[in-house]
This record gives structure tokens, sequence and C-alpha cells, in this order.
């Protein structure tokens, strides 16, 4: 723990920030839960509705023995997201407006799209869905890479109020599947291939056989749209559907550029994002309009401390939450100009990233504390040849970021001059909700600090006590804020459980926190059976589950083990079919990983397989994780008991296995 003084704000932030002490920091707060009917009126006044709400916010409740979880905001308006994130800005004479600086891949001179332009990609796209039938409530599944065409896509979905569900083009052909099943889509955007880092993937020929598996599913995708991606394999050469697919540019190019939009009710569904929990498959975390709009734009404009100028670069992938809030929608939601980077920041050298920085102009930089470490581990030399004097705010996400990579982030990428905002929220939350607002918050290296304006944290124990003051316990939230999710799709049984269960009358998070003497958060992890690598989370029953499909494996267990670069990894206890001795031969093991990076994806990999010819399980028969814990991360000496074991002899055998 960091016991320094806090870094106070930068005096260049006192005079120009939207919230500029601590004090307005705190009256802001008050107000936003005092009074949350003005402070979020006010704010959703700067947007456009083509109706007003009856209601900005309603009392909702959190206690599910008094009736069904149910989430309403600005009840009874209308508006449209992606009017509001385009067209209100092109009306308002900034269609010259640079919204993005794209950066392929490979190094070259990269392009721009204007809010203009934007515009009319998003209405051809627009038009051509509605061509094949596409409207208020269809479900559609994008899987591209980071290319302007994705934000383009989820635009053009908002649009026409299609619901997008937009599937990280790293996950695997099966895990495409299984979301295809669960969301049930007649169309399906991609792109043909995608070159990361020095590798090409035709990801055409990954959302063929996930379109096939969907059929032996049941379900049948009529319509795949393909935007050619010319630095991957010819067009020639891509595996093609003739009565299912088409190619973006016969079909969109040639549509008209203008396209009305769907105005739609305030809770009506804007996307679902599945995500991963701590049983069973991926839930669709599902989002609406309204709620999800002010939330987005609130949180970026205060906690990026926006600006007209600046030029902001968030290094996600629209796969994930981030890239919904923090590419799409926030920063969009603000006329705000962006680099669109499709490639990796450490390719073709660690120098990449600053190189970006340094030719865009970048101001505000977004990235995730697994980033920061592979680049520290790269040393200073490489960041130190850049200038970065552009940079002015630094943003992390993703997972709770060490003392070490926080004050490298400060000390040498920022030169000491650029506040650090440790952003905690979650898919479900879709905005920030812990952070701190750099002109206002004095910072301690791995705090996220403080609520952001309408949200209610507190700290609880396994009992369910709220504990005042400095605690430790698990973190949960006492209210309703604007952006959270409103259910699971098609699962209100499930939403409920997850989130309501647990502690009645309060969203679990999922996570443990303590709370410092200063009211500071400080996040401590998941509690749940989620691994987060690198940022992602990664069930442990989805990964057992993808070991146990190998023909090899009997039984699988999987914990989080410590991991210096990607924060937690994937530790796997395996037991192998009969016949096998152990340990086995190197060809098992590879087969094993390769059966999980073909069922979830590379994102899954496994660090570590430790053959398990036993695993510790109590007399009724379930496992007991919290010694598998003690040994992935090697605190064997505190295993505490094991007596309670069916059969206490397996820890020694299993210990005798280590490193084989
Ligand atoms: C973790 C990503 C500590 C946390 C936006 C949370 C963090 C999960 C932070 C959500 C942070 C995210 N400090 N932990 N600043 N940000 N987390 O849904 O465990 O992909 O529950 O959303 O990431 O991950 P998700």
């Amino acid at each position: 723990m960091e016991t320094s003084k806090p870094h106070p704000p930068p005096d260049s932030l006192a005079k120009t920030a939207h919230v500029s002490s601590e004090q307005q920091y705190e009256d802001m707060y008050k107000q936003s839960i005092a009074e949350p009917e003005k402070f979020w009126g006010d704010i959703a006044s700067a947007f456009h509705w083509k109706k007003r709400w009856s209601q900005p916010v309603t009392r909702s409740n959190f206690d599910m023995n008094k009736g069904p979880i149910k989430i309403e905001w600005f009840i009874g308006a209308e508006t449209n997201l992606c009017y509001n994130a385009v067209d209100r800005h092109v009306k308002n004479g900034l269609g010259g407006k640079v919204a993005f600086l794209y950066e392929g891949n490979d190094i070259g001179p990269g392009s721009q799209m204007t809010y203009g332009e934007v515009l009319e990609h998003v209405c051809k796209l627009a038009n051509y869905l509605k061509s094949i039938g596409i409207g208020k409530g269809s479900d559609v599944t994008i899987y591209m890479p980071m290319i302007p065409e994705l934000p383009i896509a989820m635009l053009a979905c908002a649009r026409i109020g299609a619901v997008h569900s937009v599937v990280f083009a790293g996950f695997s052909a099966e895990s495409l599947a299984g979301r295809i099943l669960d969301s049930r889509p007649t169309v399906i955007l991609t792109c043909s291939g995608v070159k990361r880092g020095p590798k090409a993937l035709s990801l055409k020929g990954i959302v063929d056989e996930g379109l096939q598996k969907a059929v032996d599913g049941g379900h049948k995708v009529t319509h795949c749209l393909v935007y050619h991606h010319r630095d991957c394999m010819p067009q020639s050469e891509v595996p093609w559907t003739t009565d299912r697919d088409s190619w973006w540019h016969d079909c969109v190019d040639g549509q008209a550029a203008t396209c009305d939009v769907t105005w739609l009710d305030a809770e009506a569904p804007l996307f679902k994002l599945y995500t991963s929990g701590s049983t069973g498959k991926p839930k669709g975390v599902q989002h609406s309009q309204a709620g999800y709009m002010i939330g987005a734009a609130t949180t970026f404009k205060y906690v990026f401390d926006y600006q007209e100028k600046d030029v902001y670069w968030c290094t996600a992938d629209c796969g994930w939450i981030t890239g919904h809030s923090y590419v799409t929608y926030g920063p969009m939601l603000h006329a705000a100009t962006q680099v669109i980077f499709e490639g990796v920041p450490t390719y073709p050298t660690a120098a990449r990233i600053w190189g970006i920085v340094d030719k865009y102009q970048v101001s505000l930089l977004y990235t995730a504390p697994t980033a920061i470490r592979s680049l520290m581990a790269k040393g200073n030399e490489i960041v130190k040849k850049a200038s970065r004097k552009s940079l002015r705010i630094l943003g992390t996400v993703g997972e709770p970021i060490n003392v070490e990579a926080w004050k490298w982030y400060n000390e040498v990428v920022g030169d000491g001059r650029c506040p650090i905002v440790d952003t905690w929220w979650q898919t479900e939350t879709g905005a920030h909700m812990i952070t701190p607002l750099p002109g206002a918050t004095p910072l301690k290296p791995g705090s996220a600090t403080k609520p952001f304006f309408g949200v209610v944290p507190a700290v609880l124990n396994e009992n369910g006590k709220e504990l005042e003051g400095p605690a430790e316990g698990y973190l949960v939230i006492k209210q309703a804020w604007p952006s959270m999710l409103r259910t699971l799709a098609g699962d209100q049984e499930r939403f409920e459980k997850t989130y309501f269960e647990h502690f009645k009358g309060y969203y679990f998070t999922g996570d443990g926190c303590r709370r410092d003497e200063d009211g500071y958060y400080w996040l401590t992890g998941r509690v749940d059976d989620v691994i987060n690598v690198s940022g992602h989370r990664i069930g442990t029953a989805e990964v057992e589950g993808a070991l146990t499909t190998c023909h090899l494996c009997t039984e699988a267990a999987v914990v989080p083990m410590e991991h210096p670069i990607k924060g937690q990894g994937i530790y796997a206890f395996v037991s192998l079919m009969e016949g096998h001795s152990y340990p086995p031969d190197e060809k098992v093991r590879q087969e094993l990983i390769s059966t999980v990076r073909r069922v979830i994806g590379p994102i899954a990999t496994p660090d570590k397989i430790h053959w398990a010819p036993g695993l510790p399980k109590t007399r009724s028969g379930k496992i007991m994780r919290r010694i598998l814990r003690k040994i992935a991360n090697r605190e064997e000496d505190s295993l505490g008991d094991i007596s309670t074991l069916a059969d206490p002899s397996v820890v020694e055998v299993l210990l005798s296995f280590r490193d084989k």
C-alpha cells in the first residue's frame, strides 16, 4: 500500500477543468444523489430528444423481495444514439471535424474520416440493413476487426433500432456460434481478414465455421455481409457461400447517403454484449438507449476532462465494453476526434504506441495495466525517444493497477505532468463507476479513488452487513445509475440471481475492495470464479468445460495465478483418462492447450497445465479450489486445514507434479 502523500491535480487544470476542485466534486456528487431528477435532467437537456421524458429517474428497487428488478430512466422519452453521436454534430456545423484518425496494423500514412463522412457511411449501411428487413428490435451480430467500419456498423444498427451484439474478433468459431445461438440474428457483419501484428487471419473462414456450427445448433443466419480488408488475402481467395454472403462494397457503397432515424423509446434495447460469469455460458448483458447514452457521455466528459481540441485514443477493441462506451459512444457523443488503431501497441516494436501518440498529437490516452506492464518491460529509452508533449491525461482500465506500473505510467510516460484516471467499472455498469476526476481528485497510486456522480457504493461483510468507515469486504452498489444493465438477454431470472440475490437490496459487483480512511476505494480483484486475464474476463467454468471436451481429459479445475504481465493467468489442474501415466507426453499438453484455443479463443490459453492424478475434494465431492489456488500461487505453506478432504494424500501427490 502507498503511504506517501496523494498526488494533487496539476495546476494547469485548476482554471480549465470541468471539475477543478475537491469541493466542486463533493458538491456535484451530493447533488447527484440528493436531487437526481435535477442533476440528470440538466445533463440530459444538452442532448437531442424526439420526445422529452415525463420523469428522468425512477427510484428503482434492488430488493427482489419487493418485486422484479426493473430499471427505468428518462421514462417516456424518445431519442436515438446515432443521431446524438453523429447527425447532431453535422447539423451544428461540425461535419468537417475529424471523427476517426485511422492507423492500420502496419506502419503507413493512415487515413481520416470526418463526422460528415461517418454520417454518410452509417446511412448507407443502415439503408442496406433495412433492405434486408432489419429494423427496430432486430438482432445483428458483428464480428469485425478494429477498423472504422466497426463503430460505423454499431452506429448503423443504433440508427434503425437494431440491437447489436459485437463479438470480439479474437474469439473462436465455437464462441461465435454460441453467441449467435443465444441472440439468433438473421445477419452477421464481418470482414474478409485481419492482420494482427505479423499474423494474417482469415476472419471469414472463422465466420463460415461459426455459422455452420450455429446451423448444427438449430439457427441459420441468412445474410453475411463481408467488408473486404485490402491488407489481407486477395478477394478471390476469400471462402464464399453464394446464397448467403455479399460483399459490403457491392451492397452498401451504392445505397442512398441519407437515411431517416428511427426514434426509440428510452428503454428500448441498444445492444447486447456477452461476458463471462462464474457459471455456465457467457451471458448477454443488455443495455438500453437513453440511460446508457447519458452515462457514457457524462463519464467521458468528466473523467477524461474532455475539451474540444483534445485528440483521444483508447486502445481497447470495440469487441469489449470499453470499446463500446469509450470508442463508439462516449467520445462520439461529444464530437471528439479519436485514433482508431487496428494493430497491437508493441508491433512492429514497443515504440509503436509512442509513435502514434506523437503522430496524431494524442492528448488523452486510455489503456490497460497489462499493456503498461508489457511496455514497461521494454525499458524507458524507447519511451523517452518520443516527445509525448501532447499528452495531458492518462487513463487505465480492466484490472487493479499495481503501484509500480502506476508510477511508471505517471513518471516515465507522462513525465509527471499527466494525472492518471484509474477507472473501475464493468460490462454491466456501462460506464465508469469509481474513478478520479483529473482536475479535482488527489491521486493515490493503485486506488480508483471515489465514486462518480450518481454512484453509491458500499462495502459489505459476508453476512451482508454494511461496513462503515475504513473497511474491507464485498463491493456493492446501493441504487440504480443511468447506464446500468437492464437485464441479461432473454434471462431475467439469471439477471436477478447473478446480481441481486447475494445481498438483498444491493447490486453485487463480484469484486472485493477496501475503503481507506479518506473514503478512497482500492479494488482487490474478483471474488467469484472469474479470472481477469489481461483485463479480459474468463470464467473458470468455461475453461474447464473446454478442457473436458478434449478426449484426453476426465476432469479439470481452473484457478487464477498471479502473472507479471497479464495480472492474472490461467492455471489448469488436469486429470487424464484411464491408461495415461503421469506426467504424460508433451503432446498431451499441446493438445489440451489447442483444444481450449479452438473452443474459446487464444485469450483463454492456459498459462500452466498441472497434472493431477487426483483433485482435492470434500467428502461430498466438491473440489476445494482454495487449496488449488494456494498451490497455483506457490503458497502451500499456508494451505490451511486439509483434514476435511475425502483423501488428504492427493495434496502431496499434486505437489510432486509441480513443474512436471
Ligand atoms: C475489473 C471492463 C480494478 C473488475 C471495464 C471488474 C478493475 C471487471 C478495474 C470488469 C480497475 C475493471 N481496477 N479492477 N480500474 N476496471 N476491473 O466487464 O474485476 O470486462 O469486475 O469491464 O474488471 O470487467 P469487464
